[in-house]
């Protein structure tokens, strides 16, 4: 498997009709959601009402998010306020770079440290995956510190701008949860020290595949950070789990894609969820997707409010941890993912 160069390679290889048996993955067995159903109708958010609207019209949406937060730990933001063409420069960008020779990708090729400002591969780690999976990936650092990534040309002008709207949005995402929890607005931004936050842009192809319910894009599994944003092509994949079935993600074109992740989780003293999601492949077409994780600064240490136990009468359900090491203890492989993924078969 270590051989591997890309799966975009693999996958236009003309003789390919069947999944290779190094990607063969047997999918968690919950049954799919039926997207009709008004229980997994997914919540979205009006961003501008919380940004521009009336004092009533942003009470009611932060009241809204208590329950999301808790139910769903997932939403779609709408009116966000990223333009839709810098969105849409941002995906030609990183259908640029995936495109490059595999050649010229190589010379980016890295390590396994999360904390390297870039990291190009395919499946998750080679060392480690016990089953590949039908992505090739890359991420880049936009946040504290920001890795100007030179190929495609236009990359890093764009990957700055659309970096930099990001994270207002994420920000302004924060605020609000910090309100619906009865804290200050800027309480989540003090205590996870988000002026050096890290903010990572990570992008995902996943080429259409023979035999899309044989293989996987990306096993199921939480993030590490506090909140992600995802936008993707014209193509649907990502999947979140809701009521114990997974449901698949499909929203109002421009909407952001937002989930709560485990420094979430665990801030909240499991308050809020930080939700189970996969990326799921197709026959169609390749589909991209980009997801930019918000996190704390990495020197942060994480533990449960206590203004939070205090106030629920709860003692904190999770060890205080530096952010650093929760990251590098989840990507060692055997936390990455819960049970019965990839690592485990
Ligand atoms: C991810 O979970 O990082 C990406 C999921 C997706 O491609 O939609
Ligand atoms: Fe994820």
């Amino acid at each position: 498997p270590s051989s591997v160069t890309s799966i975009k390679s693999l996958a236009e290889s003309s003789a390919l009709n069947s999944v290779p048996s190094a990607y063969a993955f047997n999918r968690n067995p919950n049954e799919e959601a039926d997207p009709n159903d008004p229980e997994f109708a997914i919540p979205i958010i009006d961003m501008s009402l919380l940004t521009s609207g009336t004092p009533e019209q942003r009470s009611q949406i932060i009241h809204d998010l208590v329950k999301i937060c808790q139910e769903w730990g997932f939403f779609i933001a709408i009116n966000h306020g990223v333009p839709e063409s810098l969105m849409k420069a941002m995906i030609d960008a990183c259908h640029g770079f995936f495109s490059l020779p595999d050649e010229e990708k190589k010379e980016f090729k890295s390590g396994n440290d999360v904390l390297e400002m870039f990291k190009y591969g395919t499946s998750y780690n080679l060392a480690l995956d016990k089953v590949l999976l039908w992505r090739d990936f890359f991420k880049v650092r936009t946040h504290p510190e920001f890795y100007s990534l030179y190929k495609p040309a236009t990359f890093s002008e764009v990957s700055m701008e659309f970096g930099k709207r990001t994270r207002e949005v994420a920000l302004e995402i924060i605020k609000a949860i910090s309100e619906s929890l009865g804290l200050e607005p800027n309480y989540i931004y003090e205590k996870m020290n988000m002026d050096r936050g890290l903010q990572l842009l990570a992008g995902n192809f996943y080429p259409p595949c023979p035999q899309p319910e044989q293989a996987i894009g990306i096993p199921h599994h939480t993030d590490h950070g506090l909140v992600t944003l995802l936008i993707q092509n014209e193509m649907t994949g990502l999947q979140v789990e809701h009521n114990g079935k997974w449901l698949t993600v499909n929203g109002p074109a421009n909407g952001l894609f937002v989930n709560l992740a485990d420094q979430m989780q665990i801030l909240t003293n499991g308050k809020y969820k930080s939700v189970m999601h996969r990326a799921t492949v197709n026959n169609k077409a390749t589909r991209i997707s980009i997801a930019i994780p918000h996190g704390p600064s990495v020197d942060t240490t994480i533990a449960p409010a206590p203004e939070l136990c205090e106030k629920d009468g709860k003692p904190p359900k999770y060890l205080a941890m530096n952010y650093k090491e929760y990251i590098q203890l989840q990507q060692s492989g055997k936390n990455y993912m819960k049970t019965g993924s990839a690592f485990d078969q």
